[in-house]
């Protein structure tokens, strides 16, 4: 059962302890981590190229949250991937030391590797679930995902995840795709993303044919800006809000982990 934004929140149906984990996309952890370790060693370069480069923009954007962090703050990225956000965050927030955590090893494999190409340290990588983060309570300042919780078997989960590790008064940060509005706009972008992209995809690496059809099917039938708000604060966020970025195409969500009552 989705959870529907009219719905009062403490309506929301807890999800079940023994309930199969599958993601918006209709995948398991298990077929998520396959298809991302195919895609691992052309992820970069198709993100950034499908994108149009955009990718960049929309993260460091979600990091100048992070405006003012210090050395004794650590910062979490959560689904790293290859590590953009973990870099981004980086950059904004140069003293802030960044652990950066995936459960694709395939994918992580990378992260070491740019950081040394990119000179830069203090951003540390580690295998682990977004579902079971490997960190305590509260011991982050703030913690982001960027387009990764998609993908994550059990949103409410993943939410209230990154809200129990990161500190009262903390940031949780979300970057995720939405379906663009607009009689003109919004049904363009739907035809090349659901038709043109995995193409283009496929054509680039014949190993990332399946994501890139994934990918519309996963943004189609996941939460839009309203409903995603809704279920942060649900998961105990605060002061939520949604940004619309590049013509509603991502949507940049900022919340803050309420004090403790
Ligand atoms: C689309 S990539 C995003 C990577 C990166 N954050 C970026 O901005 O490019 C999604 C990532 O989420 C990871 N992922 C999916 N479910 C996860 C989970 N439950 N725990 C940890 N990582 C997960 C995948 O392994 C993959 O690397």
């Amino acid at each position: 059962m989705r959870y529907h934004p009219a719905m009062p929140e403490a309506a929301a149906p807890a999800p079940s302890a023994s309930a199969p984990l599958t993601n918006a996309g209709g995948k398991s952890p298990a077929e998520v981590r396959a298809m991302f370790a195919r895609v691992a060693r052309r992820y970069d370069f198709l993100n950034h190229f499908l994108s149009l480069g955009l990718d960049i923009r929309w993260r460091k954007r979600a990091a100048r949250e992070l405006a003012g962090l210090t050395a004794a703050d650590a910062v979490a990225d959560l689904c790293t991937g290859t590590g953009d956000l973990a870099f981004a965050f980086k950059r904004a927030a140069p003293e802030s030391k960044v652990i950066a955590i995936d459960f694709t090893p395939e994918m992580v494999a990378y992260g070491p590797k740019k950081a040394e190409r990119k000179r830069m340290a203090g951003v540390s990588f580690a295998i682990g679930d977004a579902l079971h983060i490997p960190l305590r309570d509260g011991s982050v300042a703030a913690a982001g995902v960027a387009f990764g919780i998609r993908n994550v078997g059990n949103l409410d989960a993943g939410l209230r995840e990154l809200a129990r590790v990161v500190r009262p008064g903390g940031k949780v940060l979300v970057l995720e795709f939405t379906k663009p509005g607009g009689w003109f706009f919004g049904p363009l972008y739907m035809f090349y993303f659901r038709w043109i992209l995995p193409l283009l995809g496929r054509a680039i690496s014949w190993t990332a044919g399946d994501a890139y059809r994934y990918l519309p099917q996963s943004v189609q039938a996941f939460a839009g800006p309203e409903e995603m708000s809704g279920r942060m604060r649900a998961a105990g966020l605060s002061d939520v809000r949604a940004e619309a970025l590049t013509f509603g195409t991502v949507h940049l969500y900022v919340a803050v982990k309420q004090n403790a009552p």
